[in-house]
């Protein structure tokens, strides 16, 4: 359940009709697609706060065999009526609770696009744990996030729907390590009038390479 985005869920829709807001949007999910589709792991695909889907349908256009989750029982009953050839499931960010990612199956990727940001912060490590377990080497992950430039910080907003944390890119970047994957790249976009903060899309990829012992490389203050 997500009340925020329940009672929000049609004027969302009609706010945003299309799928990305910026062509580096656009291009950092086709980067990702093109990273899922290299040879490598074969599983399945979670859009994680897939929202009314219309990023899980572009998924499923690009031929990724994709499932969406959302906590928000109104977001994923547009997503089901707009989409219905893409599978969808009402529930959280943890993959143990994903009945969308068939029992066996592993993940070859998941997108997270804007929905950890409402992740509590202290439960996100358990999170990027979750999709790590059900993830082989290879497998790939993006996060894209609002996020900030100075202070090793998550920092609380106000989010006009939802209680949501800004990142700092480097401690996102430190927890993707500590669950098991590692950056591959980062972009970062300025704010503009439409945007009040920087936003960072991040992708890493599964990998059993030794985690370095920096006690320091986590140290973030939460605000
Ligand atoms: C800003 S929307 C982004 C939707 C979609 N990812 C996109 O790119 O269009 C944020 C979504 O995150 C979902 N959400 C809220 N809390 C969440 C949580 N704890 N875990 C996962 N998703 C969450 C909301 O229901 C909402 O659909």
């Amino acid at each position: 359940m997500q009340p925020g985005y329940d009672s929000v869920a049609a004027d969302y829709e009609r706010a945003f009709p299309e799928p990305f807001q910026t062509p580096l949007e656009r291009h950092a999910v086709g980067a990702f697609v093109d990273s899922v589709k290299e040879p490598g792991v074969t599983g399945q695909v979670v859009d994680v706060g897939c929202g009314t889907g219309h990023v899980t349908a572009v998924l499923r256009g690009a031929g990724l065999p994709v499932a969406g989750v959302d906590p928000s029982e109104a977001m994923v009953g547009i997503a089901r009526a707009s989409h219905p050839d893409v599978p969808f499931q009402v529930t959280g960010p943890d993959a143990g609770q994903w009945t969308a990612l068939a029992e066996g199956h592993v993940l070859a990727g998941v997108l997270a696009r804007f929905s950890l940001i409402h992740v509590p912060p202290e439960r996100v490590p358990g999170v990027l744990e979750s999709w790590a377990e059900r993830m082989p080497e290879g497998g790939v992950v993006m996060v894209s996030f609002q996020a900030m430039d100075g202070g090793r910080a998550v920092v609380s907003f106000d989010h006009a729907v939802a209680p949501a944390w800004r990142w700092h890119p480097e401690v996102m970047s430190d927890h993707l390590m500590r669950a098991g994957f590692a950056e591959v790249w980062r972009s970062i976009s300025r704010p503009d009038a439409d945007h009040r903060f920087p936003e960072c899309h991040l992708l890493a990829v599964r990998s059993h390479a030794e985690i370095p012992q920096d006690p320091a490389s986590c140290g973030c203050r939460v605000e």
